[in-house]
C-alpha cells in the first residue's frame, strides 16, 4: 500500500529541507510520484544526498541492505535505469539479480503475475519492474509481498527519473519552488513528462510544456502546466529546459511529418540556445537522439546536465531501495 499524499501540497519554505531529520518515509512500494507527499519527496532527495557521498568514497559500499535481494525485472530496453538500480543495490550490499524478458520464461507465454509469483517464491525483498503496460507495477504490488519499485510503466510514470531530475535541479539551482521549467518534446507518450509534472508542480515550480500539438494536447493544462506550441516562447524565460525524445515505440501512427521537420521546429540548437537565459540549464533523461531534439554540441556543452543526471540517478535509486526496504533516512548511513 502506498501512502496517498495531498497532491498539491507546497513546501512552506525552501529551508524546509529535512536533512538529517528522522522522518517516516512509510512507503512499502514506489509506484509513482503522484502518490507522494512533498515531505516524502524531500526526504527521498535528502537521503540521496548522503548516498551521493558514498559513491565518491574509495570504497563505494555501505552495509545498509546486507542480506537483502533485489530483482530487476525489465520487460523493456534500458541502459541507465537498469544499470543504475543494479549498481545501487550492490553499493548497498544487497544481492542484485537481473532478469530480461528475452531470457525469461515470459517468452514461453508465462504471464507477468505468474512470473512475479515465481520470483517471489525465492523470497526477494524488492522487485524493480519496467514494463510497457501502464499499471503493471501497481498490479504486482497488489499481489506480491516484496517491495515493488516502478522503473517505468508504459506512458504512465517513471518516478525515479523524476526524482533524479528534481535532485539535479535542486543541487544546481538551490531550490525548485518558483523556477520556470520547460519540458520540450513528446509529452503525450512520455512517462518521464508525467512524473516530472507531478513532481515539479508539487514542489512549486512553474511548468511549461511545448512540442507539436499532436504530442502536447491541451488536456495537460489540467495538471497545472502551461501549454504552448511556440518554442521561442517556451524557452525564453526557462531556468531549466528538459528535452524529451520522440517515443517512436509507443506511437501508433505518425504524429508529425518527419524527424527533420521536428528538428527544425522544436530541436534545441545553437541559435535557439542564444535566446535562452544565460544560466538556463539543459536536461534530458536519455537516450538522446543527437540532431533531432538536441544538437550534438548542446548535448555536450557546459550547460548540459545530462551526465550529471545519470550520476545523481544512482544516488536517488540507492535512496529508494534503502527506504522501501525499511530504512528511515540519511542519519542511518555511516559517514
Ligand atoms: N532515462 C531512462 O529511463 O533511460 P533508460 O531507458 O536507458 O533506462
Amino acid at each position: 500500500m502506498t501512502l496517498v499524499g495531498s497532491e498539491n501540497q507546497r513546501p512552506k519554505t525552501e529551508d524546509q529541507k529535512s536533512k538529517n531529520q528522522v522522518t517516516a518515509f512509510n512507503l512499502k512500494h514506489l509506484l509513482g510520484i503522484r502518490e507522494l507527499s512533498v515531505d516524502q519527496i524531500t526526504h527521498l532527495l535528502d537521503t540521496a544526498e548522503t548516498f551521493l557521498d558514498v559513491s565518491r568514497r574509495e570504497i563505494k559500499k555501505v552495509p545498509a541492505l546486507r542480506g537483502r535481494t533485489v530483482i530487476n525485472l525489465f520487460f523493456e530496453a534500458s541502459t541507465r535505469t537498469r544499470t543504475s538500480f543494479e549498481i545501487a543495490a550492490k553499493r548497498l550490499s544487497a544481492d542484485a539479480v537481473n532478469i530480461s524478458v528475452a531470457t525469461s520464461s515470459v517468452s514461453k507465454g508465462e504471464t507477468l503475475l505468474d512470473t512475479a509469483r515465481n520470483l517471489e517464491a525465492m523470497a526477494p525483498d524488492c522487485i524493480v519492474i519496467r514494463h510497457s503496460s501502464a499499471g503493471a507495477p501497481q498490479h504486482l504490488a497488489r499481489f506480491c509481498n516484496a517491495a515493488i519499485v516502478n522503473a517505468g510503466d508504459g506512458a504512465h510514470e517513471h518516478p525515479t527519473q523524476a526524482l533524479l531530475d528534481l535532485y539535479t535541479i535542486r543541487e544546481r539551482k538551490g531550490k525548485i519552488e518558483g523556477l520556470n521549467v520547460t519540458i520540450l518534446g513528446d509529452i503525450l507518450y512520455s512517462r518521464v513528462a508525467r512524473s516530472n509534472i507531478w513532481a515539479l508542480t508539487k514542489l512549486g515550480a512553474k511548468v511549461t510544456l511545448c512540442g507539436p500539438s499532436t504530442l502536447v494536447p491541451r488536456v495537460f493544462e489540467q495538471m497545472g502546466c502551461r501549454v504552448t506550441y511556440d518554442v521561442e516562447d517556451a524557452i525564453r524565460d526557462a531556468d531549466i529546459i528538459n528535452l524529451l525524445r520522440i517515443q517512436h515505440e509507443r506511437q501508433r501512427k505518425t504524429m508529425f511529418p518527419s524527424l527533420g521537420e521536428y528538428a527544425t521546429l522544436f530541436g534545441l540548437n545553437k541559435e535557439r540556445l542564444k535566446r535562452t537565459k544565460p544560466d538556463a540549464l539543459i536536461m534530458h533523461p536519455g537516450p538522446i537522439n543527437r540532431g533531432v531534439e538536441i544538437d550534438s554540441e548542446i548535448a555536450d556543452c557546459e550547460r548540459s546536465l545530462i551526465l550529471e543526471q545519470v550520476t545523481n540517478g544512482l544516488a536517488v535509486r540507492m535512496a529508494v531501495l534503502f527506504l522501501v526496504n525499511g530504512g528511515k533516512g540519511p542519519q542511518e548511513i555511516a559517514t
